[in-house]
């Protein structure tokens, strides 16, 4: 087993502040549903930042922040189900924007667990490589996939991005990695559908390009299964509950995550919550989080952290990593 630790992490947020009242001036909500139901004030919207330019952004902190040269860094990917482009991906975008001109660069696609999926991807890359280095990136423009005339989805999601720059050097370590696809259940969470023009016919399929969520189906999936994720990660890495420092949580909603602690027995101040400000950013919530737990302080070498999402597949994912 390889180290695995983190050098920098960083985040990207669009300048526009979109706040509850704001959006109740264009749809049929208020502060006080979006605030009791999902813990959101506010979100950030892009305007003129791109999914591309975010990750470009936290790119260049991350190496800016390690102290480290583009050309040493040999993987990167970048998580995101809201890309600018179906082709390039974001991640090779962003391979030539800070010129790293060595890495091997792709995105991964795994919705809300993205971040953990691609950093499980990354832990196994590292291993390939005597002194390497990647950089895992969650990166999202949610805000083009929302129908702003649907108020059950449009309230919930936010823009953004962040990441962590690691190496397989040094003291840090992924003490275990369980990662879950429940692909019967593919139609709770749908974005994105493709149709083009139909010239030689069409499938059935009318679903239209916006983000469609079977919102109470997916909360209770959540709240069952991202305890049994994070119990067998724990089990898997020979560790108690009480072990894990903090659990970064997918920012999806706060009662979702509330209910996780309840259910684990553990203290709620062990799970840092940030959705009042950014809303859901899919693969962008963990790193952001993260991000701003260490410009805090609040993270301290040799803590473990549980790092845990869940969302469209569906899917579950925990990884539990000492920093
Ligand atoms: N403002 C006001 N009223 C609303 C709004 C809104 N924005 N949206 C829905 N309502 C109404 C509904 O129409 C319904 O009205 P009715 O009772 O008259 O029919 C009522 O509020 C209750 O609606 P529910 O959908 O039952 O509300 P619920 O308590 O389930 O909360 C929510 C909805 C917040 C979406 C919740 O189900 C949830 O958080 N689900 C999980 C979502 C999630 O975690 N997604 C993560 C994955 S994201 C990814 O992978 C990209």
């Amino acid at each position: 087993m390889n180290s695995f630790s983190i050098l920098a992490t960083a985040k990207a947020v669009p300048e526009k502040i979109v706040t509850n009242d704001d959006l109740a001036k264009i749809m049929d909500t208020s502060d006080e549903w979006i605030s009791k139901r999902t813990g959101i004030k506010q979100r950030r919207i892009a305007t003129k930042e791109t999914n591309t330019s975010l990750s470009a952004e936290v790119a260049s902190q991350l190496l800016k922040n390690a102290d480290v040269d583009a050309n040493d860094i040999d993987f990167i990917i970048v998580a995101t189900m809201s890309a600018d482009y179906q082709m390039p991906s974001t991640a090779a975008a962003i391979q030539g924007m800070i010129g790293a001109n060595n890495a091997v660069a792709f995105d991964i696609s795994a919705a809300c667990s993205g971040f953990v999926f691609a950093t499980h991807t990354m832990n196994a890359l590292l291993n390939l490589k005597p002194n390497a280095l990647g950089i895992i990136i969650g990166s999202e423009k949610m805000s083009n996939l929302i129908n702003w005339e649907d108020r059950t989805t449009a309230v919930l999601f936010g823009d953004g991005a962040g990441g962590m720059l690691v190496s397989n050097q040094g003291d840090g370590e992924i003490l275990s990695s369980n990662l879950k696809n429940y692909g019967d259940e593919d139609k709770a969470l749908l974005a994105g559908h493709l149709t083009g023009s139909g010239t030689f016919g069409k499938s059935d399929d009318d679903t239209d390009e916006y983000l469609h969520m079977k919102g109470r189906e997916v909360f209770n999936f959540a709240t069952k299964n991202v305890p049994a994720s994070i119990r067998e990660a724990a089990k898997q890495a020979g560790i108690e509950l009480s072990d894990i420092n903090h659990f970064v949580l997918h920012q999806a909603n706060a009662r979702i995550i509330k209910s996780v602690a309840r259910k684990l027995g553990e203290n709620a101040d062990k799970f840092p919550v940030n959705i009042n400000l950014y809303g859901n950013t899919s693969a962008a919530s963990e790193p952001i989080l993260l991000s701003e737990m260490m410009e805090n302080g609040l993270i301290t070498k040799g803590d473990i952290i549980a790092l845990s999402g869940f969302g469209g597949g569906l899917t579950t994912g925990t990884i539990i990593l000492r920093y």
